[in-house]
């Protein structure tokens, strides 16, 4: 008989449920490659009337936070049932009684992940949140040990699943944008407060953690530019792809000259660019390494299933460190001080959508408030609107955000011109 490892599960949501199945569903194969039978003891719920995906069987349903983290016979926490303040609070209190910790929390991985890191040296214990970042895809993992080796120069990511799902429907259905979220909803994919998916703040959050393991460094959340899909117009979207590019929502990564800039925004990809091709609630990491060039992880990055693939493959790294007598090791030991980029080193193509007066001369003035900003023009578009306004689209050649930023601030200044959309446009 194999001895048992217990585990205290902290959520029986989502990814809770999925949890709790696979590690019923596989049991046999986990026992054989940890050397343990991995059990689940408790689980901590609000509502114990509730009606779960699956039967409460050979656990504990309990509302009590205190019998699942004060258990001694619990070994191991699983926390999937979010919030920052709370799941901070217990998660802490778990390392200081000596119990490892598993979670899919990026919320608070990326605003707290440095000090649970250092409660769990001390106490030495794990902690492990590969379920944090791009759900199913195991990335950071890859990051920490299979590049290892390489300098990575760049990170982009489609990290959110239900934003991705939106725009993928949006794009390929024509679904409208409270049609194509209220079904990422219904699917399981979104945060329990949307706002944080289609406000780009949970890819913000996975941007920040990807930071910390491929660039060492720790950038605050606010310090990431962050747009959401909000306010995405079929307009944009048709006449990107007449342009040949789709509309993504992308978190960009950027070391340059051992500074980093990280921001996350709609983007417009080449339909020919890998990213492109990433649909629905599948997630996909676009790392460039100066030694290993573009390489790209892609897979399911939200759902029940998926998410709690990664967080039972943490599970299993628990199990194998405890056996190994090599719990406490910190899962990623690469640190670099943390410098940005300033806005005149970072560059990019842009697409500016804008409303403009149709009379002599108004283009004229836009040509002048780009030139004098230095962004020139890679491809223009008109269509008229009605007798007196057209619809003018700009994809600039490559300027630095300072330059951009005066160009924005130009057309602003003008009555007869309206920016309507800017958006980043990634090059192929
Ligand atoms: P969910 O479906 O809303 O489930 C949350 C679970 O936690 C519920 O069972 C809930 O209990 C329980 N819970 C919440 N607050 C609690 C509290 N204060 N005390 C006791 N129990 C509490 O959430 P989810 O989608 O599984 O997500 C869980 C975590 O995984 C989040 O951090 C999320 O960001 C992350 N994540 C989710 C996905 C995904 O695809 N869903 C993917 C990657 C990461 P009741 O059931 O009784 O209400
Ligand atoms: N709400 C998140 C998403 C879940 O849509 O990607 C996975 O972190």
């Amino acid at each position: 008989m194999k001895a048992k490892l217990q585990v205290g599960v902290l959520g029986f949501g989502t990814v809770g449920s999925g949890v709790i199945r696979i590690l019923k569903e596989h049991q046999e194969k986990i026992s054989q490659v940890t050397g343990y039978d991995i059990t689940v003891k408790k689980v901590l719920v609000r509502d114990l009337e509730k009606n779960r995906r699956y039967e409460a069987e050979g656990f504990t349903l309990t509302t009590e936070p205190k019998d699942v983290l004060d258990d001694p016979e619990i070994a191991v926490i699983v926390e999937v049932m979010g919030s920052i303040t709370t799941a901070h609070h217990y998660i802490l209190h778990a390392l200081k009684a000596g119990k490892s910790v598993v979670t899919a929390n990026k919320d608070l991985i990326a605003i707290h992940g440095d000090e649970l890191v250092a409660v769990a040296q001390e106490n030495h214990c794990d902690l492990f949140y590969e379920a944090s970042v791009a759900g199913g895809i195991p990335i950071l993992r890859t990051i920490v040990n299979s590049l290892a080796a390489d300098r990575i120069k760049k990170v982009l990511g489609i990290v959110n699943g239900t934003t991705n799902y939106m725009l993928t429907q949006m794009t390929a259905s024509n679904k409208s944008y409270e049609e194509a979220l209220q079904e990422a909803q219904d699917l399981g994919f979104a945060e329990a407060d949307p706002t944080s998916d289609v406000d780009g703040i949970d890819a913000a959050r996975k941007m920040v953690i990807l930071t910390r393991l491929a660039f060492g460094m720790n950038v605050n959340l606010d310090d990431v530019k962050t747009k959401g899909i909000r306010g995405i117009s079929q307009k944009d979207i048709a006449i990107a792809s007449q342009l040949g590019y789709r509309v993504k929502l992308v978190g960009q990564a950027e070391e340059i000259d051992n500074t980093v800039d990280v921001a996350v925004g709609p983007v417009l990809l080449p339909k020919a660019h890998p990213l492109s091709g990433v649909s629905d609630e599948n997630n996909a990491v676009f790392v460039t390494g100066a030694a290993v060039g573009e390489t790209m992880f892609y897979g399911p990055g939200a759902g029940e299933m998926p998410t709690a693939t990664s967080v039972v493959s943490d599970l299993i790294t628990v199990a194998k460190n405890t056996k190994l007598g090599t719990i406490g090791n910190v899962f990623n030991r690469f640190v670099h001080e943390t410098k940005y980029t300033p806005a005149e080193k970072v560059f990019s193509k842009y697409y500016f959508r804008m409303q403009m007066n149709d009379k002599t001369g108004t283009f004229l003035k836009l040509t002048k408030i780009f030139a004098d900003a230095g962004v020139s023009f890679d491809k223009i578009l008109q269509e008229p609107n009605d007798k007196h306004t057209a619809t003018v689209v700009i994809i600039s050649h490559a300027a630095s955000r300072n330059q951009i930023d005066e160009a924005v601030r130009g057309v602003n200044a003008e009555p007869e011109m309206r920016l309507i959309t800017q958006y980043a446009v990634v090059e192929g």
